[in-house]
């Protein structure tokens, strides 16, 4: 064992176990650095599968002009496809292990390492779900064992999160770190703790949008588009499921609840219902969508074009306000605006906040049956933003259809949903906000490194901290009490720290 800090250039050879889907890209990853990659996957299909992952995705780089025919032939040449795993390791400087996230396999895969690996090369786990702890405290040198947490797809993906245990010396960690660096990635340092940070956020705001959708919050694909047109981020939640894998997805969640307890990550029954069927997600074929047969989310998309648009529309500002330019827009594509409804009255548009319920709107406006709630989310950036449909549930059958017609006919950008505080830009992410703030409260991240995190690891266009700041905490904390006060789910409560950000007026970031 060593006990400095080993430079980058002193990890030449590098094997990676396992060539599922994170396997096959960190073992890309690592050859386009220059290193030799030992590619072990004990069974021949899976490394077949696992070699033709790789080809595809520098093939890709090529057609998009990244990479070059001879570079590609290059970093393919430093890939040793092998099945052998005593050999595969036998000359590793560093090993990564990215196998099953069962813990007795990996103990034992660990138990044959201490074997078979040079005493003083450093090993790593890719794990995402199991305590990084548990599998060192098995081997017979526990302080070279390490968290080497990549993010799916790997190769595109820039964070890589370095986890310590009680164990590890800062020279391994810092010998992770700037070998991060050097395979393109930005590493954050954090001691071992279910879901580390990335999945400790990310999976039970995933898991919320199974509850919107197992509860009829709102179709898959709205819920989708509620996270990628009004929160700007790259994938809807179902989306990003289905890449994940549902299984894992499940396995992150089983350990934040053990570790956590709490609503928040009690798996939602649909998700386990999936996996029981072996719907997975892309790589089965289907999860939340189904990749093999196309164009189901544009056929829903369609139907709701061809209802009937109503003639007259009458438009309630109310407290909440409406902007003017969604009567313009009306009353330019022929449908009369009026200011109450009479009789000849299709649909009665309310303001909607998401604080409170349309519901009382739609009474007071009267023909309740009729009554949609527009709230429009601006998504920043320039982007156009989307306007939330709030459907009361004593809204009319055909209201639906009716509102999704008038949107599609002015062109809005349009989800529906139930009339839910939060409704569900909202929802999903001031409840991910509460959680950031205590994972900042709890003392085992910094806002900077949260937000660095999200962006990195998921693409967020900016951190949570940085988007609570900008939704502003007191309108957070206002938000989170009526999703509070609505369902009793003390998940919703504000966080201390939330609350006293909110009462004083503080920022979390700046
Ligand atoms: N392998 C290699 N490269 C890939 C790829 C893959 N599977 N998928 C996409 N790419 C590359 C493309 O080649 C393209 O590269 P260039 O820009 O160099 O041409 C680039 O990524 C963008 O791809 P696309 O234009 O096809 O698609 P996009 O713009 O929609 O981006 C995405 C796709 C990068 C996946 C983006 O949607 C995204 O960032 N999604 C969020 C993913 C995320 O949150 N990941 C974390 C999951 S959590 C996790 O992994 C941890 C865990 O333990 C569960």
């Amino acid at each position: 064992m060593t006990s400095d800090v080993i430079q980058p250039a002193g990890i030449r050879e590098v094997a990676v176990i396992g060539l599922g889907l994170m396997g096959s890209g960190i073992a890309e990853i690592v050859a386009r650095s220059g290193r030799r990659v030992a590619a072990i996957e004990v069974d021949q299909g899976f490394l077949n599968q696992g070699m033709a992952r790789m080809h595809a995705s520098l093939d890709r780089a090529v057609s998009r002009g990244k990479l070059t025919d001879t570079a590609r032939e290059e970093i393919l040449a430093r890939i040793w496809p092998t099945a052998d795993l005593t050999a595969g390791v036998a000359g590793a400087d560093l090993v990564i292990e990215a196998i099953p996230e069962r813990i007795e396999l990996k103990k034992t895969l660990f138990a044959q390492l201490d074997e078979a690996c040079r005493t003083d090369a450093i090993l790593a786990t890719n794990t995402s779900s199991l305590s990084v702890t548990e599998i060192a405290g098995g081997t017979r040198y526990p302080a070279r064992v390490a968290g080497l947490h990549f993010f799916n797809p790997a190769p595109v993906m820039k964070l890589v999160e370095v986890i310590s245990t009680v164990l590890t010396p800062p020279e391994i960690a810092e010998t992770l770190a700037l070998l991060s660096r050097d395979l393109g990635k930005t590493p954050i340092g954090v001691s071992d703790r279910a879901g580390f940070i990335v999945n400790a956020l990310l999976l039970p705001y995933l898991n919320h949008a199974i509850w919107l959708l197992e509860t009829a919050q709102a179709t898959r694909e709205d819920i989708d588009k509620a996270a990628t047109a009004g929160l700007g981020l790259p994938m809807g939640p179902l989306t990003l499921l289905d890449l994940i894998g549902l299984d894992t997805s499940l396995a992150v969640l089983e350990r934040l609840q053990a570790q956590f307890g709490g609503t928040r990550y009690t798996p939602a029954p649909l998700l386990r219902k999936l996996c029981d069927a072996r719907l997975l997600g892309r790589k089965s074929g289907g999860g939340f969508y189904d990749y093999q047969r196309q164009g189901t989310p544009a056929a829903a998309a369609e139907d709701h074009r061809v209802a009937p648009v109503p003639a007259e529309v009458a438009l309630i500002r109310g407290q909440g306000g409406l902007p003017g330019e969604l009567a313009d827009r009306i009353t330019t594509v022929g449908i009369s605006v009026v200011p109450k409804p009479s009789d000849k009255t299709g649909l009665v548009i309310v303001a909607a906040g998401p604080r409170h319920r349309v519901l009382d709107a739609a009474l007071a406006a009267g023909h309740p049956a009729d009554v949609i709630g527009v709230h429009f989310v601006k998504a920043g950036d320039g982007r156009p933003g989307l306007a939330e449909l709030v459907l009361p549930d004593v809204t009319a059958a055909g209201t639906a259809a009716k509102s999704a017609a008038l949107a599609a006919r002015i062109g809005l950008n349009a989800v529906i949903s139930r009339d839910r505080p939060g409704f569900l830009v909202e929802a999903l992410a001031y409840a991910q906000f509460n959680d950031a703030v205590r994972m900042f409260q709890d003392g085992y991240a910094s806002p900077a490194d949260i937000d660095t995190a999200m962006m990195l690891g998921c693409g967020y266009p900016r951190g949570p901290l940085q988007l609570l700041d900008e939704a502003g905490p007191a309108n957070v904390v206002s938000v989170l009490e009526a999703m509070h006060a609505a369902t009793g789910d003390p998940a919703y409560t504000p966080v201390p720290l939330l609350a006293e950000y909110a009462t004083a007026g503080t920022k979390f970031r700046s």
